[in-house]
């Protein structure tokens, strides 16, 4: 198994929902007309708290400065799984169930906070920048690390340095899950578009980015069975940067009963995403997590 260390450097930031007019004149750059910027990864989610933005440097440019606009302090790196086989078609479990084991509970267990964003096809972990040569001691006894330099990708050397943090290895760690957990009535899609199609939508997707109208069925393409997803939100206050071990929390149990789960992180709080049919035994279990203290 791979693990690419992306060369973007991220900015985490919320846009406050009055403050998203201000903005849409980047936002549209952004979302819509990559040639028009130098921006390499973007991302935005809407929930009823906030917009929160995910940029690279270039990107965040396009953002004016505004009162409405928080950023978090640390600069961030994606990392990436990269399944060697290249067997598609395996019955591979689905996003944060897949690397919860192996990137997400180890990352967890040496106290590094980590932020999560799932798409269709890939799940992105982020880490701050200054804690890479942590991770990657972390991680490099099970993945082949690479890094992407200007588009290429190349070997990483693991730098071999510690935070001293060591966890005695007692076999499964208890790790009782701390935040709230709650489950809104809304069913979510989970879906992708080839970007060649992206002009056909687009005034339905600046409908739905700024002036939150409903999602029109059978516009975009969805999964072929057409499921449907359900939301556990994790978190009462803010949950902030710094705490590590939530997505852990969360992502073992979801792995140990091999349920699959999209997982993002927001500015400020997390949500994961489960098919609808196991959202009653997936609150049971993790009900049962959070009691087991
Ligand atoms: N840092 C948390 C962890 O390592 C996940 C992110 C929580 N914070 C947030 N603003 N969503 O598990």
């Amino acid at each position: 198994m791979e693990l690419h260390i992306l060369e973007h450097s991220l900015k985490v930031a919320s846009i406050e929902k009055e403050g998203i007019q201000i903005c849409t004149h980047g936002l549209i750059k952004l979302a819509f007309l990559a040639s028009k910027t130098r921006c390499k990864f973007f991302s935005l989610t809407e929930t009823p708290e906030d917009y929160t933005i995910i940029v690279d440097e270039e990107g965040f440019k396009e953002l004016p400065q505004s009162e409405h606009i928080s950023v978090a302090d640390a600069t961030w790196l994606a990392l990436n799984v990269v399944s060697g086989g290249g067997n598609a078609s395996s019955s591979q479990p689905i996003g944060v169930t897949k690397i919860a084991k192996s990137v997400i509970a180890p990352l967890a267990d040496h106290n590094i906070s980590v932020f999560m964003l799932s798409t269709y096809q890939t799940d992105f972990i982020l880490v701050r920048e200054r804690d890479l040569p942590m991770v990657m001691h972390t991680l490099s006894s099970e993945f082949t690390l690479l890094r992407v330099v200007n588009g290429e990708t190349v070997a990483a050397h693991n730098l071999g340095v510690t935070n001293g943090f060591v966890k005695p290895k007692l076999g499964r760690l208890p790790r009782p899950i701390i935040h709230p957990l709650s489950s809104p009535s809304n069913m979510f899609c989970v879906t992708s578009l080839d970007p060649d199609t992206l002009p056909s939508v687009a005034t339905l997707l600046m409908d739905v980015m700024f002036y939150s109208g409903g999602f029109p069925n059978n516009v975009l393409f969805t999964s072929a069975s057409g499921e449907l997803w359900k939301m556990v939100r994790i978190g009462g206050q803010p949950l902030g940067f710094d705490e590590c071990g939530i997505v852990a929390q969360i992502s073992e149990p979801l792995a140990t009963a091999d349920i699959p789960a999209y997982y993002i992180s927001t500015f400020k709080f997390d949500h994961a995403l489960v098919p609808e049919e196991n959202i009653q035994s997936v609150i049971g279990a993790l009900r049962t997590e959070s009691t087991a203290q």
